[in-house]
């Protein structure tokens, strides 16, 4: 088993972290695409609009980038005295991270590029699940760091190969 998380892992985590929280803040230009696309056949393409597909694209390039790694390199354990049903909690909740962060931008490929309502359907109820789990992840990033007192959380910041 690995010790830690290599620079290129740590880059990507925080790097998809940046885009994932833009593309929930400017999602605008492809929300009104896309209401106007189902509404009347056509649209007017703005830079917004185009900024959430690159992005959204880019996302699940990374994203595979990184599972490559991770299923390569395995991750290192969690500390020793953690309890059992918080490792539980963690491994869960990193898989899920991991299949909705491929889940939520192809169905927005289908979506936008199948014109699927169904599928807008299903990229806004997964981006919704998606951020629920990000909030619950976060939070046992803090629980690691303020109260349990491990050294986790600093994992994802200092490469250790
Ligand atoms: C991880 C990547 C992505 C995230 C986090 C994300 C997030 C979002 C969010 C927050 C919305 C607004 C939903 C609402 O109005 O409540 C949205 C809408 C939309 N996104 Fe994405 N998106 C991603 C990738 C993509 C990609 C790659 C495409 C297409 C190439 C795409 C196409 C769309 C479309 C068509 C809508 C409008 C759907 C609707 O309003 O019903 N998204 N996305
Ligand atoms: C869009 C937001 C985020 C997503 C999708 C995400 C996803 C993930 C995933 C899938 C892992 C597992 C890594 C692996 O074993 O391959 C991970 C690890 C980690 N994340 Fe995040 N993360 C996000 C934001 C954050 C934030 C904001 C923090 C800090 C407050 C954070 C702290 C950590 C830490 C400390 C680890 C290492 C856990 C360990 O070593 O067991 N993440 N993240």
């Amino acid at each position: 088993m690995p010790h830690g998380y290599t620079r290129t892992q740590i880059i990507l985590h925080w790097l998809i972290f940046a885009l994932i929280l833009a593309q929930f803040v400017f999602h605008d230009g492809i929300s009104d695409a896309f209401e106007d696309l189902e509404r009347s056949g056509t649209f007017t393409g703005t830079p917004l609009m185009a900024q959430h597909i690159f992005t959204g694209i880019l996302i699940l390039g990374l994203v595979v980038w990184r599972l490559v790694i991770r299923l390569r390199r395995g991750a290192p354990p969690l500390p020793e005295n953690e309890p059992a049903m918080l490792k539980l909690a963690a491994h869960g909740t990193h898989i899920a991270l991991y299949l909705l962060m491929v889940l939520v931008p192809v169905s927005g490929m289908v979506a936008w590029f199948g014109a699927s309502g169904d599928a807008a359907d299903a990229h806004e109820i997964m981006k919704s699940v998606l951020l629920v789990l990000v909030a619950l992840h976060v939070a046992g990033a803090l629980v690691q760091k303020f109260v349990l007192k491990t050294n986790v959380l600093s994992r994802m910041v200092k490469p250790n190969p």
